[in-house]
């Protein structure tokens, strides 16, 4: 079995207890992990806050952190295939997209903050009295990472570039199923020229453990957080106890909208991605599916046949591009809500378990839309069809959610997209495409999916604490 690491003050470091980690694909463990202690994680937030407050990280200058940062991406891509590797391994997403997608957004989110923080400017504010007032951004201190599975180094180097641009210390928690790729992320940053303390990993659980006792430390002076709306309710009542702003990006139940005048073999092409890549799991999936009725039938059989051509198989095959879920406990979950599914009436066209712990491409139609299968976050690869009559009704389902993350719509009349976009009570709006992201622009949902948003300018004013200056001229 391979050990994997904590990495505290710049080494990597075994722990006095220690958890497995699981292959989903060969349904057996694979690593033993350095389980943090209470000592450990106390070592990690004393290194983030000593590297803070006494060290050079954040006094460079930005130009300086951003040639770190760059260096740092240039030696992911040099480990890419590594790093894949150990994502894939740990949560069994296909090797075409941890090495396609993952690793190379990894090094894009390093190289995109870097320059961002690097070229951002300072307001000057010239007053009628004659005062003088001006603008800073400074770096809030020491933040604490925790960040999901789903997306394991993709989604922690989401939150770490950022914090580090702007001048904070980091320390990072890995979800406890895909501890690999951060550990070694860290030592591979650190070779690359990040100073020792400037980022921690810590490894372990969450409530009881590693993770509450990161979110609960009166010494962190940020908390970024994907994950769960349960978990994000449970981090933010120890973040305020502290008052530690938080970042949430957290659950979704997307909305897709496919409109009779739409590209039909776009939309289809999209739709099926929107909801089966990653096996569904992920939080921006399209899981439920609108279609307006004159081209319903047409496109569910379109959808479906390409839902049933999807490639099944072990993740480590290029050809792959649906592997198993992610741990035993997750694809119980997700097996659970095939059959709460036929319970609440609905009609499975196609999919269902399939070898270990795999859930082939799932289409349902005939869903309750009131039950649990059409309000629940299921993610896996499951998706509800239902027809719409017009737009109205297309935005009040689709807005009918307690989430607000992201929803979609295929169209091609121009004003149509425009207005029912403008009516979509989401974070994000795809019109005609999905999954696309400018990293300058705000990323986050609204009710249960989240509070705030990072992205470009939005992460520096969580990541940093905005000062005015006045002098009197
Ligand atoms: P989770 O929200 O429990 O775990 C995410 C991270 O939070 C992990 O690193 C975990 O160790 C940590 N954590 C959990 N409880 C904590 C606490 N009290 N204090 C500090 N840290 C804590 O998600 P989990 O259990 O892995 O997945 C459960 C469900 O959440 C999934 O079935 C899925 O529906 C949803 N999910 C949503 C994600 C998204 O991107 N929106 C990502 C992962 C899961
Ligand atoms: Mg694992």
């Amino acid at each position: 079995m391979e050990q994997i690491p904590q990495f505290i003050d710049g080494e990597p470091r075994a722990a006095s207890r220690t958890f497995e980690t699981i292959d989903p694909h060969a349904r057996a463990p694979w690593a033993t992990v350095a389980h943090s202690t209470r000592e450990d994680l106390d070592a990690a937030v004393t290194a983030a806050r000593r590297a803070f407050d006494d060290g050079p990280w954040p006094r460079m200058s930005p130009e300086a952190r951003r040639d770190v940062l760059h260096a740092v991406a240039d030696a992911v891509m040099a480990h890419a295939d590594e790093l894949a590797r150990l994502d894939t391994t740990d949560m069994g997403k296909p090797i075409s997209a941890s090495t396609g997608k993952d690793v190379p957004r990894t090094a894009q989110n390093l190289r995109f903050f870097g320059d961002y923080a690097a070229m951002a400017t300072d307001e000057r504010l010239p007053m009628a009295s004659g005062h003088h007032a001006y603008t800073t951004h400074d770096p809030a201190g020491v933040t604490a990472s925790i960040s999901p599975w789903n997306f394991p180094l993709m989604l922690a180097s989401w939150k770490i570039a950022p914090a580090l641009a702007f001048g904070n210390t980091v320390v990072a928690k890995p979800a406890e199923q895909t501890p690999a790729s951060l550990a070694r992320f860290a030592e591979i940053a650190v070779e690359a020229g990040l100073p020792a303390g400037v980022l921690n990993v810590v490894q372990g659980f969450g409530p009881d453990d590693v993770g509450e006792w990161l979110t609960s430390d009166p010494r962190i002076d940020r908390i970024t957080f994907t994950g769960e709306s349960g978990t994000g309710r449970a981090i933010g009542r120890a973040a305020m106890a502290n008052l530690t702003p938080v970042s949430f990006e957290l659950g979704g139940k997307g909305a897709n909208l496919v409109f009779a005048d739409a590209d039909l073999d776009a939309a289809v092409d999209w739709s099926i991605k929107a909801v089966f890549t990653n096996a569904g799991q992920v939080c921006l999936a399209g899981s439920r599916l609108y279609v307006q009725r004159p081209v319903y039938e047409e496109f569910l059989a379109r959808f479906v046949e390409a839902a049933e051509a999807m490639v099944v198989g072990d993740p480590m095959d290029p050809a792959t591009e649906i592997g198993p879920l992610a741990s035993e406990e997750h694809w119980r979950k997700v097996v659970s809500y095939l059959d709460l599914a036929r319970e609440e009436g609905a009609k499975v066209l196609t999919g269902g378990r399939g070898e270990g712990w795999v859930v082939t491409p799932t289409v349902l139609v005939d869903a309750d839309p009131d039950g649990r299968v059409c309000r629940e976050e299921i993610f896996g690869p499951m998706v509800v069809v239902q027809p719409f009559d017009d737009e109205d009704e297309g935005v009040a389902v689709a807005n009918d959610t307690p989430y607000g993350l992201n929803a979609m719509l295929f169209t091609e009349d121009l004003r149509r997209a425009h207005r029912v976009a403008g009516r979509l009570r989401a974070g994000t709006v795809w019109v005609n495409c999905f999954f696309v992201r400018d990293l300058r622009a705000p990323f986050g949902g609204a009710g249960d999916s989240g509070i705030g948003r990072e992205g470009g300018a939005y992460s520096r004013e969580f990541f940093t604490e905005p000062k005015a200056v006045v002098i009197e001229a």
